[in-house]
């Protein structure tokens, strides 16, 4: 029989045995998993005018798939950080006040990842296709679903109406155009083509996407390789 003393003992030590069991579970239900990508490269052969003048909306591609450097090298275009200033980390895309209001993810066949611009990795949010059920929600845009990848880009506009009131829902808009361009003419620097896609619902794609609700999706460019010649509509 357990008496006095001993019994606190073992009341306390259960008390320490479930909370560190509990913490153990959190962190386990919390490690979601990351993706280092290849560091982007900065020279190429291929200039930007030669980029401008080839960019064209394609909607078909070939089978074949990205590998990593390839999707590191658009997201970097993206979202990438290009020079620090006093600990402030500046990315590819212009954006008023500097407060970048865009989420950017990555959606391939192995599911879907957030772009983390300061680590340069992907998070890992879902692990399945979803290409079909976003060319869904895109009108059935069926294309959608054979690119290799598709870049989503999400504004959480409270980061720039905080300080622009409502015109910072024209700065994020303006924002996205900026970072999408860039997107475009690196695929056709790495040989990829590309379509902007503005015509999807809402409300479908976020549930797609699981965002959060601070999360709007305000674009969508799917990127592969070209089918045939890369002049296909
Ligand atoms: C804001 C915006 C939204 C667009 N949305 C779609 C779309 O939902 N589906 C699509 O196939 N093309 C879409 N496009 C691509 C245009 O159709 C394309 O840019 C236009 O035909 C000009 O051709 P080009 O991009 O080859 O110069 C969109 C373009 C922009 C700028």
């Amino acid at each position: 029989m357990i008496k006095g003393k001993n019994l606190i003992s073992v009341f306390f030590a259960a008390i320490i045995l479930i909370f560190s069991n509990w913490g153990n579970e959190t962190m386990a239900m919390d490690k979601t998993k990351t993706i280092k990508l290849p560091a982007p490269s900065v020279k190429s052969d291929v200039s930007v005018e030669e980029c401008i003048l080839k960019r064209r909306s394609v909607r078909t591609f070939s089978d074949k798939k990205l590998n990593q450097a390839q999707i590191g090298q658009l997201l970097w275009a993206a979202q990438g950080i290009t020079a620090v200033n006093k600990n402030f980390q500046f990315r590819a895309a212009p954006s008023a006040g500097a407060l970048y209001p865009m989420e950017t993810f990555a959606i391939t066949p192995d599911g879907i990842f957030q772009y983390l611009p300061k680590e340069h990795e992907l998070k890992e949010i879902v692990k399945s296709d979803k290409r079909k059920m976003l060319a869904r929600a895109a009108f059935s845009q069926d294309f959608i679903a054979e690119a290799p990848l598709i870049i989503a880009l999400c504004s959480v506009y409270s980061r720039v109406t905080g300080k622009y009131g409502k015109r910072g829902i024209r700065y994020a808009h303006i924002e996205a155009g900026h970072i999408a361009e860039n997107i475009h003419l690196q695929a056709v620097g790495l040989g990829l083509v590309s379509v902007p896609i503005g015509a999807f619902d809402d409300k479908e794609t976020a549930e797609v996407l699981n965002l959060p609700d601070d999360c709007q999706p305000l674009y969508m460019i799917p990127i592969g390789f070209p089918q045939n010649d890369g002049k296909g509509k």
